[in-house]
């Protein structure tokens, strides 16, 4: 293996797969990880996270295909062997041993001499700000003190890359979103290649440096969470990533980069990228986030309107559920920043409906 290409990724998967009999849990996948970099990888229930990660840990071996850590090829590498930590959604911490014992415990495993241990323990126990209940058991600390400690347990036999399965689902909102911001300062001062897996786009998109939205086994696109909101490769990571209103319309014309499509008896403009070979006249989905559309008075010069089915206040800002009169359309979700707005627009409301955007993103129709 050159060594060029063992300096630019810490963690490196060529052509992966894994079948589980018939299911193809991962198709010939391909990703890598940077050094110090937190690549997430987002996806619905079933797509392939964890065997991705159960085989970059070595828990299972690949059908075909490679897996490196630092530049090595660690297929028949051990688990062991290969420096990873490691904390899971169940985190799994030995109920009758102490704090210490617990995070001490790969460590005494590796045969480090008690007082390194000690040290190093210490060590992991300021890093997630737990020092001072080494000698209590899990059943006596709370759930986000215990994920911390498996978080600490992870850390401290200094692994190269730190692999984390849905750690904090089983916390509540709030804590979960003090441990996301914890972990992503830890990370970030240890400067370790992190793989985080979550099924919660909220999460990915706040935590990771770059993400890998998954489907049925294929990563679909590598980005940052900017890039995958902004600019989604295909229809299923558009619909995946955030809220999107997805809108039947029309092509009517066609220049050089844009399309302009029929929405009711509206338009919009949208960029080409996904419409490469559509005619005018073709049936186009138009995919609108809720924040790129806003409501004013029903007025001759917007072709859009509807009446107000809902509307909700969520504090920092209202959503409003529009009904539209587009054919295959039900109601469209409206994003507007500030609290003003349950009154304004309330139940029954005429509405006319405005893209505040120029260019929205438009896919072919499916199906
Ligand atoms: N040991 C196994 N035997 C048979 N099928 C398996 C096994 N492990 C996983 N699968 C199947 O492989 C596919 C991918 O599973 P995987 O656990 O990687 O999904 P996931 O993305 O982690 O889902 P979740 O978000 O629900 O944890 C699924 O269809 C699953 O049922
Ligand atoms: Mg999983």
């Amino acid at each position: 293996m050159s060594s060029s290409r063992a300096s630019s990724s810490a963690v490196s998967l060529n052509a992966v797969s894994k079948s589980f009999g018939a299911i193809a849990a991962l198709k010939a996948t391909s990703l890598d990880i940077r050094p110090g970099e937190l690549m997430t990888l987002l996806g619905p229930s079933g797509c392939g996270k964890t065997t991705l990660l159960n085989i970059v840990a070595g828990f299972l071996s690949a059908d075909a295909g490679d897996v490196a850590i630092e530049g090595q090829r660690v297929n028949d590498v051990p688990t062991f062997q290969r420096q990873i930590g490691m904390m899971f959604q169940s985190y799994a911490l030995f109920p009758h041993m102490t704090v210490e014992a617990n995070v001490g415990y790969g460590l005494k495993m590796r045969g480090m001499p008690r007082a390194d241990i000690h040290r190093r323990v210490q060590d992991a126990l300021v890093l997630v700000k737990l020092q001072g209940l080494e000698a209590r058991k899990p059943s006596q600390l709370s759930g986000g003190q215990q994920q911390r400690i498996a978080l600490a347990r992870a850390l401290v036999i200094e692994p190269k890359v730190l692999l984390l399965d849905e750690p904090f689902s089983a916390l509540d909102k709030s804590l979960r979103g003090s441990m996301q911001i914890e972990l992503k300062d830890i990370q970030r001062k240890l400067g370790i290649a992190t793989i985080f897996v979550t099924h919660d786009q909220s999460e990915a998109l706040s935590l990771s440096d770059r993400l890998a939205v998954m489907s049925e086994g294929v990563i679909r696109q590598v980005g940052t969470p900017h890039e995958v909101y902004a600019d989604p490769a295909d229809r299923f990571v558009a619909s995946f990533i955030g809220d999107v209103n997805v809108i039947p319309g029309v092509i009517e014309s066609l220049d050089d980069g844009r399309a302009t499509i029929r929405v009711g008896n509206g338009h919009v403009g949208a960029s080409r990228t996904h419409l490469a070979d559509a005619a005018p006249g073709t049936p186009v989905d138009v995919f609108v986030r809720p924040e790129q559309i806003t409501l004013a008075a029903p007025r001759e010069e917007i072709p859009l309107t509807g009446k107000v089915h809902a509307s909700v206040f969520q504090g920092g800002h209202t959503d409003v559920l529009v009904d539209v009169g587009v054919e295959g359309m039900s109601t469209v979700l409206v994003r507007l920043a500030g609290p003003a707005h349950v009154a304004r627009w309330a139940k029954g409301a005429p509405v006319g409906v405005v893209f505040a955007v120029d260019t929205v993103l438009a896919f072919p129709k499916s199906g």
